[in-house]
């Protein structure tokens, strides 16, 4: 396959990964049985500020755990923001649940707190807050909106590990959180993911669930029906590098968003990616809105941008319109972000003079010469 010059998002992969991955290798321990599975649950949660850490084989399975651990289930109602991956509203179906659409924050592009207030009904059973893109959800409303309504509060922090909320690490937010560690994420096991919880019982639980609902103590004996969810030691393998690494990788993030933010003041018509005062954003992708008054739609900006070897994406469409959720229900600040937004490359492999690039061939796009 034919790589664009300037990818989207490529993994950082060094001399740490390559050794873990060998000793899986020369060992033999290739499935999930191995040590590294335990080390990266450990390491991974303590990164988070959470008790436990249960890893799955890719962050869908990890939220289909959580809120099956939860107790959602048919009938129950799941608030989910309009705008995320689609993965967060299935995980409600899978387990006949229904999810119910919010809109969000025209500044955080995350779940709006009085929006979700606002779709809660007697059925409701678990609010679903996203940190999309990697800037934390406020988290202090919907914590309390939970608590009084007696909800469940699952953080979906497939793009944000790292993020804080007033200064809080995300993972420690709600009563469980979910990570992806697909390849484009910060941190990647290439497929993977985690479920977090301070919460015994629901950490018990979910192992059990991930395990096909094998007894840890009886060999295919089930007392419930599971999933086989389960992670390998050679994916963990490279999640413990990625982990010892995260600080690098966060800091890679943080730094290019900063280069980006340089590179692209002053353009017109462009919205630069914001960051609440109470956020500490990761930046998982630099996001940024373009305007019809740019003389561009965001689909013939990203072909130009194609045109000039860089790879872009467009923002999640709001799930509510896809086709299995279809409603007539407007979202407004959904609509309009989802219909104006791009991701620029923003991988850990991503250097200084890429950027440039990229922000150079934007600021001619958009008629803006550099600022002297
Ligand atoms: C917000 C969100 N939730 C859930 C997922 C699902 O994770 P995975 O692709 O690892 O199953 C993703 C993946 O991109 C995501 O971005």
């Amino acid at each position: 396959m034919k790589r664009p010059l300037i990818p989207v998002a490529a993994p950082s992969l060094t001399a740490r990964e390559h050794r873990y991955v060998n000793q899986c290798l020369r060992s033999g321990w290739i499935s999930p049985r191995g040590p590294f599975v335990a080390r990266f649950e450990q390491r991974f949660s303590r990164a988070c500020g959470a008790r436990y850490g249960v890893a799955t084989c890719n962050g869908t399975a990890a939220l289909h755990l959580a809120l099956a651990v939860a107790g959602v289930g048919p009938g129950d109602e799941v608030i989910v923001p309009g705008f995320t991956f689609i993965a967060t509203a299935n995980t409600a179906v899978y387990l006949d649940a229904k999810p119910i659409f919010a809109d969000i924050d025209p500044v955080t592009w995350t779940l709006d707190p009085t929006q979700a207030a606002r779709r809660l009904t007697r059925r409701t059973k678990a609010i679903i807050a996203v940190h999309m893109y990697g800037h934390p959800v406020d988290m202090q409303p919907l914590r309390h909106l939970a608590h009084r309504r007696r909800l469940a509060l699952i953080e979906d922090a497939a793009q944000a590990p790292g993020a804080r909320y007033r200064g809080a690490r995300v993972g420690s937010l709600g009563d469980a959180a979910v990570f992806s560690f697909d390849v484009t994420k910060i941190l990647t096991t290439g497929e993977g993911g985690m479920l977090v919880t301070s919460n015994r019982r629901w950490a018990k639980q979910a192992r059990l669930l991930r395990d096909h609902g094998m007894d840890p103590r009886r060999h295919f004996y089930h007392p419930v029906i599971g999933y086989n969810y389960r992670m390998t030691n050679l994916q963990a393998a490279i999640g413990v590098a990625q982990v010892e690494r995260l600080r690098q990788l966060l800091t890679l993030r943080r730094r290019h968003a900063r280069r980006y933010a340089r590179g692209l003041a002053g353009v017109p018509h462009l919205t630069l990616p914001s960051s609440a005062a109470w956020a500490d954003h990761v930046y998982w992708m630099y996001a940024v809105l373009v305007h019809p008054q740019s003389g561009f739609s965001r689909d013939r900006f990203m072909r130009a941008l194609a045109r000039e070897g860089i790879e872009t994406r467009p923002f999640f469409p709001p799930v509510h319109r896809q086709p299995p959720y279809r409603t007539n229900r407007r979202l407004p600040v959904v609509e309009a972000v989802c219909a104006r937004g791009v991701t620029l490359p923003s991988g850990a492999t991503l250097t200084e003079g890429e950027i440039d690039r990229v922000c150079r061939v934007i600021r001619r796009l958009l008629r803006t010469p550099w600022p002297t």
